[in-house]
C-alpha cells in the first residue's frame, strides 16, 4: 500500500465501505477497471470536457488514465469512483465521492456524446442517495467553474446551496479560472423527477 493510500484511509473516522454498484433508471454504475483506460482516455482526450475540470492535463492519453486508474482500480481507496455505463459495461463518465481535507467531496464527467440528456442528474442522484444510506449525517462539497453553467444546473436541481466563490488552477486551461463553491446538507438531498 502506498503513503497517499495510507494517509487517505487514516484521516477518516467512517468511510461508506466498498464502492458500490448502482442500478438506475437507464444506468448502471459499477467501480472502475484497468480495461476502462482506452475509453477513459478517449472521453478525456476532448477539451470540451477536460476544460471543467481542474486535474485533468491536456493533451490526455492513455498512460494518463492508466495512472489515473491504479490506484482508483485497486479497491484500497476509501473513495467510490464509479463508471458510468448505460448498461453495455462501455465506459462514458466517472462520478466520484472523495475524501479532501476531512470533507466528502463530488465530482464527475461525461464523454460528450452522451450530454445534455439527464444522464449526470440520474448518475449523481443515484450515487447520493446510497451514499446517504451508508452516511447519513454527512455534508458533501462540490463546486464547478463559473462558466460551467450545466454542471452548476445538475448540482443546484438536487439539492446545493452555493456557499463561497474563489479562483481554482485549471491544468488544462494552465490558467486560475473563476469557481463556485458548492455544499449539500443530507436533508437538502432531492430526486429530480426522470426528464
Ligand atoms: C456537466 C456535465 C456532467 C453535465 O452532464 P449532463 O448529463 O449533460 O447533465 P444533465 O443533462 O443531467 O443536466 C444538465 C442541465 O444543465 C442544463 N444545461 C446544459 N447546458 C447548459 C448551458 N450551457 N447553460 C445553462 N444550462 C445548461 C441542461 O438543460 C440540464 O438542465 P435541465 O435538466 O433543467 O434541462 C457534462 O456537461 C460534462 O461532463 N461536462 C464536462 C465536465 C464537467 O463539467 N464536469 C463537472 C465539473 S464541476
Amino acid at each position: 500500500m502506498n503513503a497517499a493510500v495510507l494517509q487517505k484511509t487514516n484521516s477518516l473516522a467512517t468511510t461508506p465501505g466498498p464502492c458500490p454498484v448502482i442500478t438506475t433508471e437507464r444506468l448502471m454504475l459499477r467501480p472502475h477497471r484497468i480495461g476502462d483506460a482506452s475509453a477513459i482516455a478517449e472521453s478525456l482526450g476532448d477539451f470540451k470536457v477536460s476544460r471543467m475540470l481542474s486535474r485533468v492535463p491536456q493533451p490526455y492519453d492513455r498512460q494518463d488514465a492508466f495512472d489515473w486508474l491504479v490506484p482508483h482500480a485497486s479497491g484500497l481507496l476509501p473513495d467510490w469512483t464509479l463508471a458510468i455505463t448505460t448498461g453495455d459495461d462501455i465506459h462514458i463518465g466517472v462520478v466520484g465521492l472523495e475524501p479532501r481535507n476531512g470533507q466528502w467531496r463530488l465530482g464527475y464527467w461525461l464523454n460528450r456524446i452522451y450530454w445534455d440528456r439527464g444522464y449526470m442528474t440520474e448518475a449523481v442522484a443515484g450515487t447520493l442517495e446510497r451514499f446517504f444510506r451508508r452516511m447519513p449525517e454527512t455534508q458533501v462539497f462540490s463546486g464547478a467553474f463559473a462558466d460551467n453553467l450545466a454542471s452548476l444546473n445538475v448540482q443546484k436541481k438536487l439539492g446545493f446551496r452555493i456557499i463561497d466563490a474563489n479562483q481554482i488552477f485549471s491544468m488544462s486551461r494552465n490558467r486560475m479560472v473563476p469557481h463556485i463553491e458548492t455544499m449539500l446538507l443530507p436533508e437538502d438531498f432531492r430526486r429530480p423527477a426522470r426528464p
